[in-house]
């Protein structure tokens, strides 16, 4: 018999529901529960529960569950990053998700802990870092990188051959010319066209 492994969701909250939509479909997991430290014990979740805090992530670890970060990512990604740390610490097992709806590229790499959700396209040669967000419906386009902790939000549109590097967030239906490069830690506001 083959049995799906657990994953554990870490953030409950919109995010969260968009991912756990995706996650239903790929039907390559199990969903455990969700971790959050601002919601009580057994508070649902779409059709998921709460089933603790962040401290009780190295127990959950013992188990072999899958992990994948699910707060949220506007402009900060700092606690993205703590809870990846924290993560890497305890040595837990990092889940990838990536929604059927989605085009990936079989010439494109995709990071561990990376989610790229409904109708995304990712082109020929793109390689997406770790902990990153593609959201429905984004398109990242031939030879561009994506670095680590990216957000690249709702119909954001990544031309070709571009590079975003570390801890960018991308708004909702702003796009990014061919070629250019947008440094560490940047911004884009939602629906502006970097030419
Ligand atoms: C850019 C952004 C992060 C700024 O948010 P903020 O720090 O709360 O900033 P404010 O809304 O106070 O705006 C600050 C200034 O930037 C301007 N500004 C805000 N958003 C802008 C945008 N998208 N394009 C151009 N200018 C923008 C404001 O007009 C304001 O200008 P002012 O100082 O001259 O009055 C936010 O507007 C944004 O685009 N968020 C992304 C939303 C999104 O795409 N979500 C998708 C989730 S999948």
């Amino acid at each position: 018999m083959n049995v799906k492994p657990e994953i554990v969701l870490i953030g409950g909250g919109g995010h969260c529901h968009s991912v756990l939509d995706v996650i239903e479909l790929e039907d390559k997991y199990n969903i455990k529960g969700i971790i959050d430290n601002n919601l009580p014990l057994n508070h649902n979740v779409l059709d998921y529960k709460v089933i603790g805090k962040d401290i009780d992530i190295p127990e959950l670890a013992k188990d072999h569950v899958y992990f994948l970060i699910t707060v949220g990512q506007i402009k900060s990604y700092s606690i993205r990053l703590k809870l990846a740390e924290f993560l890497k610490t305890h040595e837990c097992k990092l889940a990838s998700v990536v929604s059927p709806r989605a085009y990936i590229s079989k010439y494109a790499k995709i990071g561990v802990g990376t989610v790229v959700l409904h109708n995304a396209f990712v082109n020929a040669n793109v390689k997406i870092g770790d902990h990153c967000i593609i959201n429905t419906g984004a398109d990242i386009e031939h030879d561009s990188i994506i670095g680590d902790f990216c957000h690249i939000s709702t119909g954001a549109i990544v031309n070709g051959d571009c590079i975003i590097e570390d801890g960018c967030f991308l708004g909702s239906n702003s796009t990014i010319s061919n070629g250019k490069i947008i440094i560490k830690n940047s911004v884009i506001g939602a629906g502006n066209f970097y030419k």
